[in-house]
């Protein structure tokens, strides 16, 4: 019996194993094939870390976590469990919860700015090559030099048309600047707002320090993001995630080793970050985790094998529990025998083959201990979880999401000048003082040509003035050392 009260019970072999919670932000691992009991064991997790007051974050990929604010006691198999694995303290309870969701429907409404997001993450969402993404990354430093604020996607779409018609003269400032780029970088938009992604980009944007809650009994807040439709695109969801990882990164300040997480982050699908991934992003994405410990944040990853997740990233995840996997196909068997070397080895314990005879809610489990070093793997049932696995009813949602004291603040959209609203006012501008031109009686035989000088004079000028006006150092960010983004203002 584990007599220390903030240890993190989270299975139960002989005795029963548990992460330390100094230990928790030295990340982990949730793998198994499908229905073998990961999300139950996130879920096991979540409520343990909210229990001795730390924050997580998590994906509802399937919609199966919404009850994690009700008390369960409605599965038989968990009734069961509890009684087989005689757990002492356990107690149906609901735990606290915050729904997010990037529509807006489930959830309070989550976005950031484009300029937040940055041409990096941005042109992996809009599936860019190389060139498409430079020319991206140079549309941002021009909206940067203007000073226009890039904040939803009718600010980029208008700051791109800007950038295709100045392109003779942007160029010999920022180099070449092809129409072909700007072409493909539009219809990427175009597809993202057919996804419906553009209502992930404005105002007001996700404050993390939101995600960062304890309730009146000090426990810490679950926060739960929608993202079954959110998985449709792939790519968006693993993006989004990733923004998410990186932003805690630029905000959190440094808090060495910490007693226990500030945050938990659980990153569900974790294979959809890596698939196709540029090595360039990878070899951030490794970045970003090592780094983000020392800011005190764990990351878990979820996936159905570990093998999943690049060498880099599995070398650092020190908590693990592996459910079962196949092994019909010889390659199934590969899979099963690399996975199992993953772990460090227990001489009672032939790994390979316990992996493959695993029954749902039970697994391999190895965390780290005191010293950081991993404990030798153990057969073990993973503890049920103490609220409800029944999801929540749209009523029941609806009730939380209006009794949480975030109510209101994201749910009205706000559309303040930027890109968009200047560049349409400049445009409206240059037309009028053009017409005027034109009307002047006096006017030369090339009054065409003075015409054009004027537009630029007047775009040049109108240009100048903003940008001393709003400053310079919008979209220069901090965030750039990782992924080229914007710094909050
Ligand atoms: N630790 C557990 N205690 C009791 N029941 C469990 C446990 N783990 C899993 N189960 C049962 O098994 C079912 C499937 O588990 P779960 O949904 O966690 O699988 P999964 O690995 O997430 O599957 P998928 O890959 O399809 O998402 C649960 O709904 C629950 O009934
Ligand atoms: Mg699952």
């Amino acid at each position: 019996m584990n007599t220390d009260a903030a240890a993190l019970v989270i299975a139960k072999s002989k005795a029963e194993i548990a992460i330390l919670p100094g230990m928790a932000n030295r990340h982990g691992l949730i793998a198994g094939a499908t229905g073998t009991g990961k999300t139950v064991t996130l879920r096991t997790m979540a409520e343990q870390f909210s229990r001795i007051g730390v924050p997580v974050f998590m994906a509802d990929v399937k919609g199966d976590l919404s009850g994690v604010p009700f008390p369960g006691g409605e599965s038989v198999r968990v009734t069961e469990r509890v009684r087989s694995l005689e757990l002492e303290d356990f107690r149906f309870q609901g735990f606290p919860v915050m729904f997010w969701d990037v529509f807006g429907e489930q959830g309070h409404p989550v976005r950031t700015t484009i300029s937040e997001m940055g041409p990096l993450l941005l042109g992996r969402i809009l599936t860019l090559n190389e060139i498409q993404g430079g020319v991206l990354t140079l549309v941002f430093k021009v909206a940067d030099d203007e000073g226009l604020l890039l904040l939803d996607l009718k600010d980029l779409r208008a700051m791109l048309q800007f950038v295709g018609e100045q392109a003779p003269q942007l160029q010999k400032q920022y180099g070449n600047i092809s129409a072909a780029s700007i072409g493909a970088i539009q219809r990427g938009l175009l597809h993202l707002e057919e996804q419906g992604g553009g209502i992930f980009f404005g105002e007001p944007a996700l404050n993390l320090e939101d995600l960062l809650q304890t309730d009146a009994d000090g426990r810490g807040v679950v926060n739960i993001l929608a993202a079954d439709r959110l998985l449709q695109s792939p790519k968006l969801y693993a993006t989004f995630l990733l923004w998410m990882l990186s932003e805690l990164f630029e905000r959190l300040p440094e808090t060495g080793d910490p007693e226990k997480p500030r945050l938990v982050f659980f990153f569900d699908e974790a294979h959809l970050l890596f698939n196709d991934s540029p090595k360039a992003l990878v070899g951030k994405i490794e970045q970003v985790v090592r780094l983000i410990r020392s800011k005190g944040v764990g990351v878990y990853f979820i996936t159905q094998n570990p093998l999943d997740l690049p060498e880099t990233v599995l070398g650092q995840l020190g908590n693990r529990v592996q459910h079962a996997l196949r092994a019909f196909t010889p390659r199934d068997q590969r899979a099963v025998k690399a996975a199992a070397e993953t772990f460090r080895a227990n001489p009672g314990l032939n790994v390979a083959r316990v992996i493959t005879e695993l029954e749902v809610g039970e697994a391999l489990v190895s965390v780290l201990d005191k010293k950081g070093a991993p404990t030798p793997v153990e057969r073990a049932y993973i503890c049920p979880p103490q609220s409800r696995l029944t999801p929540a009813t749209t009523d029941e949602r609806r009730r939380i999401i209006r009794e949480s004291i975030l109510y209101g603040h994201y749910e009205k959209n706000v559309d303040r000048e930027s890109a968009y609203e200047i560049l349409k006012e400049r445009a409206g501008r240059q037309q009028k003082e053009v017409t005027e031109v034109l009307a002047q009686p006096q006017r030369p035989a090339d009054g065409r040509t003075q015409a054009g000088n004027l537009i630029a004079a007047a775009a040049k000028s109108a240009a100048h003035a903003i940008g001393s006006q709003v400053g310079r150092q919008i979209i220069r960010g901090v965030l750039g050392s990782l992924f080229g983004g914007a710094k909050k203002r």
